[in-house]
């Protein structure tokens, strides 16, 4: 049997890792017959504490069109740590029933918690305001793709940069990279916070922070908006002074490249106007495509099948 890895932080992958799962990911979408049985036999536990669309989803698929099976839950209600059942007790159990387990927790540190006592690789599908690894894969993936390499570019990114755990992960991958400049177009008060802030001062990173998102544009490579995380927020009166502080536009396009991509880790609420969405820029919808190859990648890289 190989090594029990997991995949908790965006940096438990080396660099060489990731090259080697977007090689699988396009050679997925590529030739997706040869990967219809890869995983017949196998069975993957979806975990979720916390709501999701797209990650739940598109992890289903991956592991359907990698010819296995799925068990799990939706939210925390429906399982037993509504009687009191720990996170590890949780694991513990899927890892008798399923060869992997994705989990996603409104705690932050609680896929660590797991991994202590899993037989099963554990995939961190999102711990509270903390990581999203499997996000950062997807976004990663939608570079390559849109943009040919991942480096040198000027990425912008807006919104809520504090409880955005997309944003920590992505930052923390890119930082490996060449030749990428941030621009963080925030309100004070959804500034980057200071564990961020020191990776990126550490890794001699070249970046700013604006509060204008008309400013930042036509500078800008990629555009990565994100959600204001509303149940992150310790009071709703926080969250209404702060949560149209950005809204992108069709008008706010016109100075931007032509080449410039148009990102975001979905759900959206208000900050992309739907008139956006047929601009040629706009690849958010793209990007949750991705998300279910660079799963499949993943699934069979971890359950270490060739
Ligand atoms: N991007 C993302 O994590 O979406 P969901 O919350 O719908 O899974």
């Amino acid at each position: 049997m190989g090594e029990l890895r997991h995949l908790i932080n965006i940096t438990d992958l080396s660099v060489k890792e990731l090259d080697h799962l977007m090689e699988t990911a396009d050679d997925i979408i590529a030739n997706p017959e040869k990967y219809q049985d890869a995983c017949a036999h196998k069975k993957l536990a979806t975990l979720f504490f916390e709501p999701s669309t797209r990650t739940r989803l598109s992890f289903t698929a991956a592991m359907m069109e990698l010819g296995g099976n799925v068990l799990g839950f939706d939210s925390a209600d429906s399982s037993s740590s509504k009687k009191g059942e720990s996170v590890s007790d949780t694991i513990i159990m899927a890892g008798c029933y399923a060869d992997i387990i994705a989990m996603r927790h409104p705690k932050e540190g609680a896929p660590v918690v797991g991994a202590v006592k899993s037989s099963v690789p554990i995939i961190n599908a999102g711990d509270g305001g903390h990581f999203h690894p499997t996000q950062t894969l997807t976004d990663l993936m939608t570079i390559h793709r849109k943009k040919g390499e991942i480096g040198n570019f000027t990425v912008g990114l807006c919104g809520d940069l504090k409880y955005g755990r997309t944003v920590h992960s992505l930052i923390e991958a890119l930082l490996r990279y060449e030749g990428v400049k941030y621009v963080m177009i925030a309100p004070e008060e959804l500034r980057l916070p200071a564990y961020i802030r020191e990776k990126l001062d550490e890794a001699g990173a070249e970046w700013s922070e604006v509060e204008s998102l008309d400013d930042a544009i036509p500078d800008l490579d990629i555009l990565y908006m994100t959600r204001i995380q509303q149940e992150r927020f310790p009071s709703w009166e926080e969250y209404e002074k702060l949560k149209d502080s950005f809204i992108l536009t069709r008008a706010m396009l016109k100075p931007a490249k032509e080449d410039l991509i148009i990102m975001h880790p979905l759900p959206r609420v208000n900050e992309i106007d739907v008139d956006v969405d047929d601009d040629p820029r706009a690849c958010y919808f793209y990007q949750a495509l991705m998300g279910k190859y660079i799963r499949m990648a993943l699934i069979l890289y971890l359950l270490g099948i060739k």
